[in-house]
């Protein structure tokens, strides 16, 4: 199929686009969108052949599960089989926004969307063209990250299409993402509530409207099951291969390499001949916005390695430190 991309202005979305996309969406199609964090591969959450071509076109194990995407709160609840507290504390806080919240699944959605588990990943995002959309579809989306499964998630309609071109049916580009990392996936099944993923909503942020909510630790055993089949180790990674080292460190580095290498420095450029250096900003939100997008190019130019400098070991940094080990992780 050939893949149709229809710009869209991010804050005040045109009701026509949004239409068209809701129509295919409706048929069964695929439309990725732009989310507050990434961009989404969106279809019909409550329909389990529009989601089977969700996990065909990512080529994604049929074990991750998908997250459901609604406008608000009371769309979760009718969708949730049961609506815990905790979730409801949350959500008046976070929602629209980058928080998703695992509460046990109802009825009206297939199986396939959960992997077989009888919980539900929801989340309501705040972009106003994923609102439009979901709006406009009247029905709850299933949206992993637009991107093959393992692969780098997308943070602007280009990504979307040199991962996927061609087998989906619309790209809605509304420019590059806000936030640009994936949204906090916290499991309000089990007590205490645990964080699966980090990401902007921070654990303090949570834990101040939920104080017994913990970080998920991870475990040595693979005999365990996964809480969260998307925590497998590698994971969010580009072609290149990642390396994580102090500042110092990176100069002398760059010439253990196949050229050409890149650097992602923070803050201050360190300036090194023959690398192709980024340098992103120094605090946990501003690096958090570009880093896809710097990985993105920098595999772009054909960087075989990219070097990259280790980020601060402070709470602010939790979700971009998962990020980059995940990515680096052989
Ligand atoms: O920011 C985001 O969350 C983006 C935008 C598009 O909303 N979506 C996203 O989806 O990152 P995806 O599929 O790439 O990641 C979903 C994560 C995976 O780690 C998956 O394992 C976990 O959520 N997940 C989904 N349903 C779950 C469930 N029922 N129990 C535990 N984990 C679940
Ligand atoms: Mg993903």
């Amino acid at each position: 199929m050939r893949t149709e991309v229809l710009p869209v202005d991010p804050t005040h979305p045109d009701p026509d686009v949004i239409a068209r996309a809701a129509r295919v969406l409706l048929r069964g199609g695929l439309v990725a969108f732009p989310t507050e964090t990434v961009y989404g591969l969106g279809a019909l959450a409550d329909d389990a052949e529009a989601i089977g071509k969700i996990y065909a076109a990512k080529g994604r194990p049929a074990y991750n599960p998908l997250i459901a995407h609604v406008p608000g709160e009371s769309e979760a609840r009718r969708i949730a089989a049961h609506w815990p507290d905790t979730a409801a504390q949350l959500v008046r806080v976070f929602w629209p926004g980058p928080l998703t919240v695992v509460v046990p699944r109802g009825p009206s959605l297939p199986p396939v969307l959960s992997a077989g588990l009888d919980t539900v990943a929801i989340r309501a995002p705040r972009h106003p063209v994923a609102l439009a959309l979901l709006r406009a579809v009247g029905r709850p989306l299933a949206a992993p990250s637009a991107n093959p499964s393992q692969q780098l998630s997308p943070t602007r309609a280009e990504h979307v299409i040199k991962g996927l071109a061609d087998r989906i049916d619309m790209v809605l580009d509304a420019g590059s993402t806000s936030l640009g990392i994936e949204s906090t996936v916290v499991d309000l099944t089990r007590d205490p509530p645990v964080i699966l993923r980090p990401g902007s909503v921070s654990l303090v942020d949570l834990q101040r409207i939920v104080p017994e909510i913990a970080l998920h630790q991870q475990h040595s055993s693979s005999h365990e099951p996964r809480p969260s089949p998307g925590l497998d180790r590698k994971h969010y990674a580009p072609r290149a291969r990642l390396v994580i080292a102090p500042r110092s460190d990176l100069p002398g580095l760059v010439h253990s390499f196949h050229p050409p290498v890149g650097i992602i420095t923070r803050g201050t450029p360190l300036g090194v001949s023959d690398a192709r250096e980024r340098t992103l900003p120094a605090d946990a939100e501003g690096y958090s916005a570009l880093l896809f997008d710097t990985l993105h190019s920098l595999d772009d130019q054909g960087c075989r390695t990219v070097l990259v400098e280790e980020v601060p070991a402070d709470p602010a940094w939790l979700a971009v430190r998962d990020r980059l080990e995940r990515a680096s992780a052989t």
